[in-house]
């Protein structure tokens, strides 16, 4: 029987995978945790004490997000957690985040503490003040690379009023030099292609050192897909 979609979709079934193989992957400790528990009036339940080893163990700042997403549009108040004294706050808040996805929510049972990456970027945006980075989302299927995109979405950046002046052009220009580095990283999309049956979003992120991670992944059907490409099942007006 297969998984349920949730389930494939955690980071608790395609990290240990990716760990089988040959990729960088910012070092991650995972922090089981539970949604509305029974015995605390809270939207998440987890170890404290096990979550600051975690974090004590990979050091400040750290990347938190569930086993299921983030918060990344609040990198700096959510995400990035550079202090002991916030870090349980930041954790409850992204719960709530988490909670507040969809109709339903995202039912995450994880807490994942990663390893800070400097991104390489040329400017930030949103509220959070998130780099808006060399980043890449492929498409893999049953083994083999199906497309690759530009992981930004121009019309977000459009909509927040959080972004500099000049950033059209700065957005090109790094949509410009990602893409260009593909060569680099058909490899890597290859390796993680040959790991997973069936259809999968694969997203990589260049570091200032110039070290490309394989950051996340989802089922090829629970990722957002430019609806201009031709193996993109999302409609024009649903963007
Ligand atoms: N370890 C890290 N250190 C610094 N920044 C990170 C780290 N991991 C991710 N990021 C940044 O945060 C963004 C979101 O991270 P991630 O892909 O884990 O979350 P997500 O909510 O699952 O995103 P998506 O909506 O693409 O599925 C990344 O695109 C990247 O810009
Ligand atoms: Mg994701």
């Amino acid at each position: 029987m297969g998984l349920m979609e949730e389930e494939e979709n955690s980071m608790k079934n395609w990290l240990p995978k990716l760990r089988e193989i040959d990729v960088n992957i910012p070092e991650t400790i995972m922090v089981d945790a539970e949604k509305f528990p029974d015995d605390e009036d809270a939207m998440i339940g987890y170890d404290k004490e096990k979550l600051e080893e975690a974090v004590d163990e990979l050091g400040y700042p750290v990347f938190i997000r569930t086993d299921q997403a983030s918060a990344k549009h609040e990198m700096d108040r959510i995400s990035k957690v550079e202090s002991k004294e916030k870090l349980h706050g930041k954790v409850h808040m992204l719960a709530d985040d988490n909670l507040s996805k969809g109709l339903f929510g995202v039912q995450f049972s994880g807490i994942a503490v990663r390893e800070w990456l400097n991104i390489k970027h040329n400017f930030k945006a949103f509220p959070g003040n998130l780099p808006i980075g060399y980043e890449i989302r492929a498409f893999v299927r049953d083994g083999e690379i199906e497309c690759k995109h530009f992981y930004w979405i121009k019309d977000a950046i459009e909509k927040t009023s959080f972004k500099p002046d000049g950033w059209e052009e700065k957005l090109d220009k790094t949509k410009e030099e990602t893409m260009a580095r593909w060569d680099e990283v058909e490899n890597i999309v290859l390796k993680v292609a040959n790991e997973f049956d069936g259809w999968w979003s694969v997203d990589l992120a260049l570091t200032e050192d110039d070290e490309w991670y394989v950051i996340d992944m989802a089922r090829g059907e629970d990722s957002f897909h430019p609806p201009s490409c031709e193996y993109s099942p999302m409609e024009e007006d649903r963007i």
